[in-house]
């Protein structure tokens, strides 16, 4: 006989397991059902200031299986309230490959999200801005997306399908939905607000790449790099879920090798993004 592989986690998760962190976040407010989970990213987390009518705030250790962010810039906490009227379930940081955790753990709060009945996701990252004509500062409108990270291999639906999310093989031809982005570009146009456009890529870091990395990454249509956010949407995708994605642009991707990445510079354009990030975030959801 041979050995079977064990499929649970942190490498596979049951529906069992993703129904009881549910039933642990739903302990803190019950009868609250988000419709919109956002996950917010480096340097991004106090957008969540401007969510109004927090309903309950959970750190992410007191709920079971939930991924802790151990990198600083990352509060790691879940608010669950209304912004713009809308029940919102906001991720304060997230965990990222790169920490150690597999994929099955990160995109977990995802499978989480959709059991408690979000129908959207909005995820956010920091990012390098590959495209020359972004700056620091800028955002960006995830049109598409590269899985750099998945292409050979790293995929957050490795393992079992758990059908009651969706099928065994998912479409990705249209992950970014194309009417929440229609809706962001409209709130940017109204907002006064420079929204760029353009292709994440998702790499696995910690570190940052290589100048040679970077042509490669441009060449094959890269607009911006960051180490997070593809395994989340593949998993809301897959679910069925709507997602919108949109980077900051937190510094220069380095192509010449004449500038240095840091992740301070990276926590300090989250900063600045945050006015904006916010409007934009608000003026989707007053619009949904
Ligand atoms: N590369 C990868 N990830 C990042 C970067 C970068 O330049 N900036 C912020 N996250």
């Amino acid at each position: 006989m041979g050995a079977r592989p064990t499929l649970t986690k942190p490498h596979f998760f049951s529906l069992d397991d993703i129904d009881a962190v549910a039933e642990a976040v739903r302990a803190h407010a019950p009868g609250f059902t988000p419709r919109v989970g956002l996950i917010l990213g480096s340097g991004l987390g106090a957008v969540a200031e401007a969510a109004a009518d927090v309903v309950a705030t959970i750190p992410y250790a007191d709920l079971p299986d939930w991924p802790e962010s151990t990198v600083w810039g990352h509060a790691g906490r879940l608010i669950l309230g209304y912004w713009q009227g809308q029940p919102v379930l906001i991720m304060q940081g997230r965990a990222h490959y790169y920490e150690g955790y597999t994929m099955a753990q990160i995109s977990l709060p995802v499978r989480v999200m959709r059991r408690l009945g979000a129908d959207y996701l909005f995820v956010t990252n920091a990012a390098g801005g590959v495209n020359p004509a972004f700056e620091p500062g800028d955002l960006m409108l995830i049109r598409d997306h590269i899985n750099f990270m998945g292409l050979a291999g790293l995929s957050p639906l490795r393992g079992p399908n758990l059908d009651a999310f969706g099928p065994r093989f998912p479409d990705m031809g249209h992950a970014y939905d194309p009417a929440l982005m229609d809706l962001a570009r409209e709130v940017a146009r109204e907002a006064g607000l420079t929204l760029r456009e353009g292709v994440y890529v998702g790499v696995a870091g910690p570190q940052f790449e290589t100048p040679a990395d970077l042509r490669l990454l441009h060449q094959a249509g890269a607009d911006a790099v960051g180490m997070s956010t593809v395994p989340e949407v593949i998993t809301a995708v897959h679910s069925g879920m709507r997602v919108l994605g949109i980077s900051g642009i937190s510094n220069r991707a380095n192509l010449d090798g004449k500038t240095t990445t840091s992740h301070e510079e990276v926590l300090e354009a989250g900063k600045r993004m945050t006015p904006n990030l916010a409007t934009l975030v608000a003026g989707v959801l007053a619009r949904l």
